[in-house]
């Protein structure tokens, strides 16, 4: 599949992610939204790709939604029906959703700047690393509009309800530093350090165990859908039992495979 906005780029088992509309700082229209949703539905499917690196071409990550091109199918008047504007007015979710769901690890490479639905996207990601310079701000509510896209429940589970809510409602912006005090970011790094930094660990991920990786992927996904309904520890035996199944080999104790 072709992209108009974005690029898809594959590397051994490391896949690229590229927002690509650097004029516009990757602002996130209906195109974008829907070819995010088609993108990680693709690399779903790239059973040999287990990293996936989202980044943005251009001096920003991304500017956040494209106030320049809200959906058009949004608005009543539109021509369009009660349903399509549900399901317009819900993109900005299921690409979040869509990132989430891919069960490929993935890791949000930030710089410039990361606005509004940008930090919504990555908080979708697994792993988050951020060149110094890097800007962040949540600006919606200054904007006149919540929060949305699924961010709300996401961001108070990485950074603690307090600090959402200050986050949401002062629409104060912050740095990279900050972001990690936080609990936003994995790691900050120099500006000329970032590519660097993410391939390291993209390429240390993609050398990893692939089912192993794979497997605590989807522990993650499924703590994160389920613990506010109960705790699903219980099902980590069987992973165990399966994994060890899968490849027993790898598991049995050898002195060269002690853990570092
Ligand atoms: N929607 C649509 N277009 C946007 C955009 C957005 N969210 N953010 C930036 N752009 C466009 C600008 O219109 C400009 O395009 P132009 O050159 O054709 O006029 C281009 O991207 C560069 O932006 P510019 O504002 O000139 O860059 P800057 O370095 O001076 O400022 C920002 C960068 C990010 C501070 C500023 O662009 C900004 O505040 N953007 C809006 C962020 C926002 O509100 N996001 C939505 C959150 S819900």
């Amino acid at each position: 599949m072709t992209y108009e906005t974005l690029g898809l780029e594959v590397d051994g088992g490391i896949a690229r992610v590229w927002l690509d509309r650097p004029d516009k700082l990757n602002a996130l229209g209906p195109r974008a939204l829907e070819e995010l949703v088609a993108v990680f539905d693709e690399l779903q499917r790239r059973h040999e790709t287990p990293v996936v690196i989202l980044g943005g071409k251009g001096r920003a990550f991304c500017a956040g939604a494209d106030r320049a091109d809200p959906p058009g199918r949004l608005a009543r008047g539109s021509g369009a029906g009660a349903r399509e504007r549900r399901w317009t007015a819900q993109l900005g979710r299921r690409a979040l959703e869509a990132i989430e769901r891919v069960e490929a690890v993935t890791i949000a490479r930030l710089h410039g700047h990361v606005i509004g639905g940008a930090v919504v996207l990555a908080l979708a990601c697994d792993l988050r690393v951020a060149a110094a310079s890097t800007s962040f701000c949540i600006p919606e509510v200054d904007l006149g509009i919540p929060l949305t896209w699924g961010a709300v429940p996401r961001l108070a589970r990485e950074v603690g309800a307090a600090k959402a809510k200050e986050l949401i409602l002062l629409c104060d912006r912050f740095d990279a530093v900050t972001a990690a005090a936080y609990g936003l970011l994995n790691r900050v790094v120099a500006d000329d350090a970032l590519d660097a930094a993410v391939d390291e660990w993209a390429r240390r991920l993609a050398a990893k165990p692939p089912w192993a990786l794979h497997m605590t992927k989807t522990q993650f996904q499924a703590y994160g859908r389920a613990i506010a309904l109960g705790d699903v520890t219980t099902m980590d035996g069987d992973l165990l039992a399966a994994a060890v199944a899968e490849d027993p080999a790898r598991f049995a104790w050898r002195k060269e495979t002690r853990a570092p």
